[in-house]
C-alpha cells in the first residue's frame, strides 16, 4: 500500500485541519510504530504502521460513508474518459490512496438522474444493499413528461402494485418488476418505491405505461432520507445513526 503523510491520515482521522495537527504533534505525544514524532510529513503505511495520540491508537482503516445528493450531467463511475464523475466532486481529504483504492459507489445513477447517491469503503454494507435477497426499498421523485389522468392513475398504481412487463433497453432484456408503490402527488408528479434496481428501470416501468420521465431524483434508501440542505453535488459523512436506517 502507498505511504501517506501522518498530517493527512489523521485530518482524515477527525483529529481537525493540517494546521491543528501541527499543534497536537507539539503538545500531545504523538507515536509512529511506539516512537514520539513531531514531524507532520512523517510516511505512514496504513496497512503495517501504528499511530497513536496522547495513548489511543488510531484506528486508519475506519470505513468512511458519504451521502452526496448527485447533480445530473455527472457520471456515477471513478472513470470517465469524457465527464465529470462524481469522485471529481470529493474534496482532496477523499483522495487519499487508500480511499482512492477503497472508495465506491453503491450502485448508480444515471448521467441525467439526480439524489441520493452512497460511497463507502465497507463492502459488507454494499453487498448487503445491492444483493437482489435484500429487497431494500429505493424511492424515486418521478416528474413525468405528460400528465396522467385520475383514471390512469388508479391503472398505473395496479399494474406497478402487480409488477408490469417492461421492453428490452440497450442490451437489458425484457423482465417483469417487482411489486412496486406509487403515490401521485399531482397528475406528472409522484413518488415511486422499488425494491429492485435494474438497469434503467424507472424510467423503463413508465414507458410500459406509455408515459416517459422527464426528471428523476433518487430521495431515499431504506429509512434513510436525502438530506434537504445537500445542493446537488454537496455530500457529507454519515455516521451510525444513518447506517441504522439502512437496515430493513
Ligand atoms: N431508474 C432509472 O431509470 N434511472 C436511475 O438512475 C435510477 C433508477
Amino acid at each position: 500500500m502507498a505511504k501517506e503523510r501522518l498530517d493527512k491520515l489523521l485530518a482524515h482521522e477527525g483529529f481537525g485541519s493540517r494546521k491543528d495537527i501541527r499543534k497536537i504533534l507539539r503538545k500531545y505525544e504523538v507515536l509512529v510504530n511506539g516512537s514520539r514524532t513531531y514531524d507532520p510529513a512523517t510516511q505512514i503505511d496504513p496497512d503495517t504502521d501504528t499511530i497513536s495520540v496522547d495513548g489511543e491508537e488510531v484506528n486508519l482503516h475506519q470505513h468512511v460513508y458519504l451521502m452526496m445528493n448527485k447533480p445530473q450531467h455527472v457520471v456515477s463511475s471513478n472513470k470517465d474518459g469524457e465527464h465529470q464523475t462524481v469522485f471529481d466532486l470529493l474534496d482532496d481529504s477523499f483522495r487519499t490512496p487508500y480511499l482512492q483504492d477503497k472508495l465506491h459507489l453503491v450502485g448508480r445513477l444515471d448521467m441525467d438522474t439526480e439524489g441520493l447517491l452512497l460511497f463507502t469503503t465497507d463492502g459488507e454494507l454494499t453487498h448487503r444493499l445491492i444483493s437482489p435477497k435484500n429487497h431494500i426499498n429505493k424511492t424515486y421523485l418521478c416528474c413525468l413528461e405528460h400528465p396522467e389522468t385520475p383514471d390512469h392513475q388508479q391503472e398505473i398504481t395496479a399494474q406497478f402494485a402487480e409488477g408490469i412487463e417492461v421492453g428490452p433497453d440497450d442490451n437489458d432484456p425484457p423482465f417483469t418488476t417487482e411489486p412496486a408503490q406509487i403515490k401521485w402527488i399531482d397528475a406528472s408528479t409522484a413518488h415511486l418505491t422499488i425494491y429492485e434496481g435494474k438497469y434503467h428501470q424507472v424510467k423503463r416501468m413508465f414507458i410500459a405505461v406509455g408515459n416517459k420521465i422527464a426528471f428523476l431524483k433518487r430521495i431515499s434508501m431504506g429509512r434513510l432520507e436525502l438530506d434537504p440542505d445537500l445542493k446537488p453535488g454537496e455530500y457529507k459523512e454519515l455516521y451510525d445513526d444513518d447506517l441504522e436506517k439502512l437496515n430493513n
